[in-house]
């Protein structure tokens, strides 16, 4: 779509760099606000060099209120909003929940109150699959009901749920879609942006692309006496590039005016569970590598079994994941790659 400006907010971190490249693959202008807090400028370049594009940027955080409202004043034209922004560590938000009520749900406040004065019609919101807990039917639909949280982090996600239901009923010009995403993994087949966690990864794949690596010594796979096939715990890992496909259609949804109501969910995952040791078989006949990796205890907080019915995203949204498993991980290791890649040159050149 041409002439039509979108704010990523968050827009230099994993999900956000890959869905503003699609936004702009598709036409759209983009400006990013990020404060950098979990991500780095170079993203940028990594967008640009993809779609040979400049997306506009501006370093703030929004908890700033004061501070958005002067770049709502400034980005006038505005058309829509995808709220990547947020913290997502689930063992930190435990140990530092005020951290995680305060920059999850005030960002969110902060641009629904923008919304609001400045007339911006239509947001998108970075759900997850984590609102369902252990589901007691499985595929999970959307209908599902909320289990009590397992963490803060997982309880911003529920709680900003509701605040988008109430703020929209509450402003019939403002038209909002909820996206719980299951387990987004991979980067860009280009290897130009991926993803780039701080420290120890808490997810299963960096961790595993790091042990490939030499990074890290060896896998630990968290419990292999669940009730499943493989006795592993089973995720729906859905690729990146895909998910950020949604993103896209779902602003065009609400542009086309084709929204159902004003609030609308998708599950936004491939419908098919993975065992952990699939996941670990899949990358090793993907990449051809031999991956290091011990069975130890459960890992507290852990659901046994997730994946999504993707029958109303399929029907309703329009959109279906594509990519499958083995192609995935093997852009998560060349991404992984690049990376070690440059930080080598970086350190030889200094
Ligand atoms: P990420 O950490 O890579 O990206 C988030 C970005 O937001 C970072 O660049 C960070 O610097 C920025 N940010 C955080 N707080 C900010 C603030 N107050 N002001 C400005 N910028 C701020 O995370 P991601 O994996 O890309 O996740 C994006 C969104 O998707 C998050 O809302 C996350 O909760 C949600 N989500 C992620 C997953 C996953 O597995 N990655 C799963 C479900 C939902
Ligand atoms: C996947 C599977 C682990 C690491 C988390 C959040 C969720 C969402 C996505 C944001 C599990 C196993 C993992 C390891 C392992 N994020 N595992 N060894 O826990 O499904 O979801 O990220 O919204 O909210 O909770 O993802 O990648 O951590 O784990 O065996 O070193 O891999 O036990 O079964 P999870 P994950």
């Amino acid at each position: 779509m041409k002439n039509r400006l979108v704010l990523v907010t968050g827009g230099t971190g994993y999900i956000g760099s890959h869905t503003a490249v699609e936004l702009m693959n598709e036409g759209f202008d983009v400006v990013i606000v990020d404060n950098l807090s979990n991500s780095e400028k170079s993203v940028l370049d990594g967008i640009t060099a993809i779609t040979g594009r400049r997306a506009f940027f501006e370093q703030f955080d929004i908890c700033d209120k004061e501070r958005l409202r002067d770049f709502f004043k400034v980005y006038k034209k505005l058309d829509a909003i995808i709220h990547f922004a947020a913290y997502k560590a689930v063992g930190e938000s435990v140990e530092k929940p005020l951290m995680y009520y305060q920059n999850n749900l005030t960002t969110l406040m902060n641009l629904f109150e923008g919304m609001v004065e400045f007339k911006v019609p239509y947001f998108v919101f970075s759900s997850s699959a984590t609102v369902y807990g252990q589901p007691d039917i499985l595929p999970v639909t959307e209908r599902a009901p909320f289990k009590p949280a397992d963490s803060p982090y997982g309880n911003t996600k529920q709680i900003a749920e509701e605040i988008m239901r109430d703020a929209v009923n509450a402003n019939k010009d403002l038209h909002a879609i909820s996206l719980r995403y299951f387990n987004p993994i991979g980067a860009h087949p280009s290897a130009l942006i991926g993803e780039l966690p701080r420290g120890v990864p808490n997810n299963l794949v960096p961790f595993i692309t790091q042990t490939a690596i030499g990074i890290r010594d060896e896998l630990k796979v968290f419990g292999d006496d669940y009730n499943t096939p493989d006795g592993t715990a089973i995720r729906d890992y859905i690729n990146v590039v895909d998910l950020a496909k949604a993103h896209v259609v779902s602003i065009q949804r609400m542009i086309e005016g084709k929204s159902k109501s004003n609030l609308e969910i998708f599950n936004l995952g491939t419908g098919k569970g993975s065992s952990v040791m699939e996941i670990v078989n899949a990358f090793e006949k993907s990449t051809g590598e031999k991956l290091k990796f011990k069975i130890v205890g459960r890992r507290a907080g852990d659901v046994e079994s997730v994946y999504a019915d993707t029958k109303y995203a399929n029907e309703e949204l329009g959109w279906k994941a594509k990519v499958d498993l083995e192609e995935t991980l093997l852009s998560a290791w060349n991404w992984e790659k690049y990376v070690r890649n440059k930080k080598r040159s970086r350190l030889k050149t200094n």
